[in-house]
């Protein structure tokens, strides 16, 4: 691998666990001002302390994200569909790879829609991005399986679409975790980190769901509004960043959360 790719890499991955905390606040480039963060400056200033990176969109780093911030950007740079039109899987590449670059990112990122009727585009377009972060050496995160995709979340293609995005070039690889995780991780040749999905009932579950991910072999999460829609956003990042960065039990992780929320 290449200097500059394993340069950025190592922003993200924290060199000493090989893990990452990512704080996803992306959603807005197909949901509009989702709940939570209507107002992304605000939503994201108090947690970027915590975070190893930002999975975002050029729009929100430019206009929410002060320049002299040293966190490391993971830039969204597909998108082109919305939640009220007809397919969230036809999505096609919205920032150029200079745009990219003049925003001194660390890595850009883009969905593929395996087993759509746009997953030959969707596909084709992760090349033209791989291609192109090897050229400039920019890492490429591929996101599998989003939307409706999700009700297929199995093993099996999880395995299928974080193999497809490894063997297309894809620096790492964010999936979802799912039941028998380990193969997906056992099968796919590049870092895989997990999204955290829609909040779940309870922020200890967060914490498992985290845990259970770092135990079969995910590199870090990439989680979005399981920490910035819960009550108590940043005692939610510290006690997963807790978990992924300082193996922390689940326990002993609530307890931090509970404790930074005042509760
Ligand atoms: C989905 O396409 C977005 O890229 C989100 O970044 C991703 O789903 C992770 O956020 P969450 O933890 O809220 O699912």
């Amino acid at each position: 691998m290449q200097w500059g790719i394993k340069n950025r890499l190592a922003r993200i991955f924290n060199p000493e666990t090989g893990r990452t905390v990512m704080l996803a606040v992306d959603h807005g480039y197909f949901l509009g001002p989702t709940r939570k963060l209507e107002n992304p400056r605000e939503t994201i200033a108090p947690l970027i302390p915590y975070a190893d990176a930002l999975m975002l969109t050029r729009g929100v780093l430019r206009n929410c994200v002060d320049p002299e911030s040293r966190i490391p950007a993971v830039l969204r740079v597909s998108g082109g569909v919305s939640i009220v039109g007809p397919s969230l899987a036809d999505e096609g590449l919205t920032t150029s790879f200079e745009d990219a670059i003049r925003l001194n990112v660390s890595a850009v990122t883009m969905s593929i829609f395996v087993g759509t009727e746009h997953e030959r585009e969707t596909l084709l377009n992760l090349a033209e991005l791989v291609d192109q972060g090897e050229t400039y050496g920019i890492p490429v995160l591929a996101v599998t399986a989003v939307g409706k995709e999700l009700e297929k979340r199995d093993a099996r293609f999880l395995s299928l679409c974080c193999r497809i995005a490894a063997e297309i070039g894809a620096h790492y690889v964010k999936t979802y975790y799912c039941e028998d995780f380990e193969k997906v991780v056992e099968s796919c040749p590049v870092p895989v980190v997990i999204a955290g999905g829609p909040q779940l009932d309870s922020f200890r579950d967060t914490l498992q769901l985290a845990h259970d991910a770092i135990a079969r072999g995910a590199r870090g999460v990439d989680m979005g509004r399981n920490i910035w829609q819960d009550e108590h956003p940043v005692a939610a990042i510290r006690s997963v960043r807790g978990v992924v960065q300082e193996n922390m039990p689940v326990d002993e992780a609530f307890e931090l959360y509970r404790s930074v929320a005042g509760r």
